[in-house]
C-alpha cells in the first residue's frame, strides 16, 4: 500500500487509533457507496481499483439500497432487531439509520473483522445506546451470539433479522457457506430473518480478468455464486417474493430505475413458525 507524503490534519470523526495516512480497504468501500469516512489515499485506491471495474461503485451502492430496502420492510413486518455481520463502516443511511426511523425502538449490532471498520463504527454509533459495533469474525458464531453487546441489545427469543451483505462470498465451498449460516439461524425465534447479497455468478464476464484480479488483490478472494447457490444459502427458510434476483430487481422503489445488469444477487427470507 502506498503512504502519502505528507500528514493530514485528522478530523474529529476519526479514532485516534486509525491511521489516516495508509489505505484502508473499509473507507475504500465507504468512498465507494458514496459515504465520506474517507481521506486521499482511500480514494486514490478507490479510483485505481474502479478504473479496473467501472461497474464496482454502483454495484456496490446498489447492493447499499436493497439492504436499506429490506430493513424498511423488515421493520414493516414487525421486526425491531439486526445482527449484521460484516457490516464494513456503519455511516449514514446504514441500518440503524433506516431501523430506527422505522421504530425508536429498534435495536442493532454491527460486527466487522476489520478493526479500522470497527473503530471508525465505535466512534460514529458513540451517542446512539440503540446500536453497538464490535470486532468479530463470521467463522466464530459463537462469540458473536455471546458477546457482551449481542446479548445486552437482542433479544433471540424474539425475532432478529441477521443480516450477511456482501460477505459471504468471502466463504469458499470448502469452508460450508450454509452450515455456517445455519450456526446463526437455528438460533433464531420463529418469524426471523435473513438477509443476504452476494456476487453473482452471471456477471463475471462483464469485469475485465485484470479488474477482477486488482479487486482480488485489493480485498481479497471472492467467489461468484448464481441464483440457484445461493437460494441454497436460504435453505429451511421460506424465501420472500421475488426471491433471489439481482440487487437492484428486489423490492425498487417506484421512483427508481433499477439497473439490473449490476453483478450483485439479493435474497430475503423469513424463518418458518411466526
Ligand atoms: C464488501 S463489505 C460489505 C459491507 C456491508 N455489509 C454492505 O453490504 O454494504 C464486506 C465486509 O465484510 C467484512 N468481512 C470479511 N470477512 C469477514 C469475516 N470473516 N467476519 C466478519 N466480517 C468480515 C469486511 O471487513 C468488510 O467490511
Amino acid at each position: 500500500m502506498e503512504r502519502q507524503d505528507t500528514e493530514l490534519e485528522r478530523p474529529a470523526w476519526a479514532p485516534p487509533e486509525v491511521d489516516i495516512d495508509t489505505p484502508s480497504i473499509a473507507r475504500v468501500y465507504d468512498h465507494w457507496i458514496g459515504g465520506t469516512h474517507n481521506f486521499p489515499v482511500d480514494r486514490e485506491l478507490a479510483r485505481k481499483v474502479a478504473a479496473g471495474n467501472p461497474d464496482l461503485p454502483a454495484t456496490l451502492k446498489a447492493n447499499r439500497a436493497f439492504l436499506r430496502r429490506a430493513v424498511r420492510e423488515l421493520s414493516a413486518l414487525g421486526i425491531r432487531q439486526f445482527l449484521d455481520i460484516g457490516s464494513g463502516i456503519p455511516a449514514e443511511g446504514n441500518v440503524h439509520d433506516v431501523a430506527l426511523a422505522a421504530h425508536p425502538d429498534s435495536k442493532v449490532v454491527y460486527v466487522d473483522i476489520d478493526p479500522v471498520a470497527v473503530a471508525h463504527g465505535r466512534a460514529l454509533l458513540a451517542d446512539e445506546p440503540r446500536a453497538a459495533v464490535f470486532q468479530g469474525d463470521l467463522y466464530r458464531s459463537q462469540e458473536i451470539l455471546d458477546a457482551a453487546d449481542t446479548r445486552r441489545l437482542i433479544d433471540f427469543d424474539r425475532p432478529v433479522a441477521l443480516i450477511l451483505a456482501a460477505v459471504l462470498h468471502f466463504v469458499p465451498d470448502g469452508d460450508d457457506p450454509l452450515a455456517l449460516v445455519r450456526r446463526y439461524t437455528e438460533r433464531l425465534a420463529p418469524a426471523s430473518a435473513l438477509v443476504i447479497s452476494h456476487a453473482g455468478a452471471e456477471e463475471v464476464p462483464r469485469a475485465a480478468p485484470e479488474a477482477a484480479e486488482q479487486y482480488r488483490g485489493a480485498v481479497s478472494q471472492v467467489i461468484w455464486r448464481d441464483n440457484q447457490e445461493l437460494a441454497a444459502l436460504f435453505e429451511g427458510l421460506e424465501l420472500v417474493e421475488p426471491g433471489v434476483v439481482r440487487a437492484p430487481l428486489w423490492r425498487p422503489e417506484p421512483a427508481e430505475t433499477p439497473d439490473p445488469g449490476l453483478a450483485m444477487l439479493a435474497g430475503v427470507a423469513l424463518k418458518p413458525g411466526g
